[in-house]
C-alpha cells in the first residue's frame, strides 16, 4: 500500500511507542513525514530504525505543552512539508498516584500535556491544513476515557477531554473538510506502559506501592494475546489519517484487544 505518496504529515510523540511505530507506517507507505517529539535520543532512534526511509523524515525537537515551541516546531516542520495533510496528536504521559496524594502541579501537567498540548498543537496546524489534501487529524484519547482505570484519574479526564475536543473541531472544520477522530487505544506496549521506551526519564512513578490489583480485574485483553506492540494502534491511525477514512469524520476507535467491550 502506498496511501501516504505525496502525503505530508506531522506526527507528535514520534521518538517512541505508537507515534514512533505510526512515523515508520506512514513512511513505509511513501509519506513525507515530520516527527516531533521532546526527546532528542527518542528521534535519533526513530531516524535509525527509519533506514533508507529517512530522506523523506525530518526530525523537531517539540514540548507540545509551550506555546513558544510549538509555533518554533511547526513552523520548522512546514518549512520542510511545504504545507499539511495529516496531523498525528500521539505525544501524551501517564501519571498514576492515589487522587488524595496527587499535588495540583501534578493534575494540572497531566491536562496541560495531554489536552492542552494537543489544542497546542491543532491551533497551530488548522491555518496549513485547510489548504492541504484530504486534511486530517487523529488526536489521542485513551480506553481510560469512558471506562474505570484506578488511580489514573488526571489522565482519563485528560483523554475525555480529548475525546470531547475532537467531537467539537470535526462540527466547527467540517466546512474547511478537515477530518477530526480520536483512536482510544488500551493494553499497548510502549514506554509509557512498560518503562522501556527513549521517554522513560519523562514516564513518572508507577501505580502506587499499595495499589489494588483487584481493581484491574477487568482489564485484561479478551484476544487472549496479552499487550499489543505499538504497530497494532499505527495500523489504524494510517488509516484514520489517509483518505481511506475520507467518510469518517468525528468519531473515536478503541483499539484493545477487546478489552473493554
Ligand atoms: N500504550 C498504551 O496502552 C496507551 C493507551 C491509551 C492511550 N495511549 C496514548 O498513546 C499516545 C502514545 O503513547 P505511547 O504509549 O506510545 O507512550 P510513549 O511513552 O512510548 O510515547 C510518548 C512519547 O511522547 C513524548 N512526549 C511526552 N510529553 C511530550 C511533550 N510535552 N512534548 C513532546 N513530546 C512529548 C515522549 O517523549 C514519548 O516519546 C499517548 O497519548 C498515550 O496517552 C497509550
Amino acid at each position: 500500500m502506498n496511501r501516504y505518496e505525496g502525503r505530508r504529515v506531522l506526527v507528535t510523540g514520534a521518538g517512541s511507542g505508537i507515534g514512533q511505530a505510526t512515523t515508520l507506517r506512514m513512511l513505509a507507505e511513501g509519506g513525507r513525514i515530520v516527527a516531533a517529539d521532546m526527546s532528542a535520543d527518542g528521534l535519533a532512534d526513530t531516524v535509525a530504525k527509519a533506514g533508507a526511509a529517512a530522506d523523506r523524515l525530518h526530525t523537531v525537537i517539540l514540548n507540545i505543552s509551550d506555546e513558544a515551541s510549538v509555533k518554533a516546531g511547526v513552523a520548522d516542520a512546514l518549512a520542510f512539508l511545504g504545507g499539511l495533510d495529516a496531523l498525528v496528536n500521539a505525544a501524551g504521559i501517564l501519571r498514576s498516584s492515589h487522587t488524595h496524594d496527587t499535588t495540583l502541579d501534578a493534575f494540572e501537567q497531566v491536562l496541560r500535556v495531554n489536552l492542552v498540548g494537543t489544542f497546542l498543537m491543532i491551533r497551530e496546524t488548522i491555518p496549513a491544513l485547510r489548504t492541504g489534501n484530504g486534511p486530517a487529524v487523529v488526536n489521542f484519547s485513551s480506553t481510560s476515557a469512558q471506562f474505570a482505570h484506578p488511580y489514573m484519574a488526571a489522565y482519563a479526564a485528560s483523554k475525555g477531554g480529548v475525546q470531547s475536543m475532537t467531537h467539537a473541531l470535526a462540527a466547527e472544520y467540517s466546512t474547511d473538510g478537515i477530518r477530526f477522530n480520536s483512536v482510544q487505544p488500551g493494553s499497548i506496549s510502549s514506554g509509557m506502559t512498560d518503562g522501556s521506551g527513549q521517554s522513560k526519564q519523562n514516564a513518572g512513578p508507577g501505580l502506587p506501592e499499595d495499589a489494588n490489583f483487584a481493581l484491574f480485574a477487568k482489564l485484561s485483553p479478551a484476544l487472549g494475546q496479552g499487550f499489543a506492540g505499538p504497530e497494532a494502534v499505527a495500523s489504524v491511525v494510517a488509516m484514520l489519517a489517509s483518505d481511506d477514512a475520507s467518510f469518517v469524520t468525528g468519531t473515536e476507535v478503541r483499539i484493545d484487544g477487546g478489552t473493554h467491550y
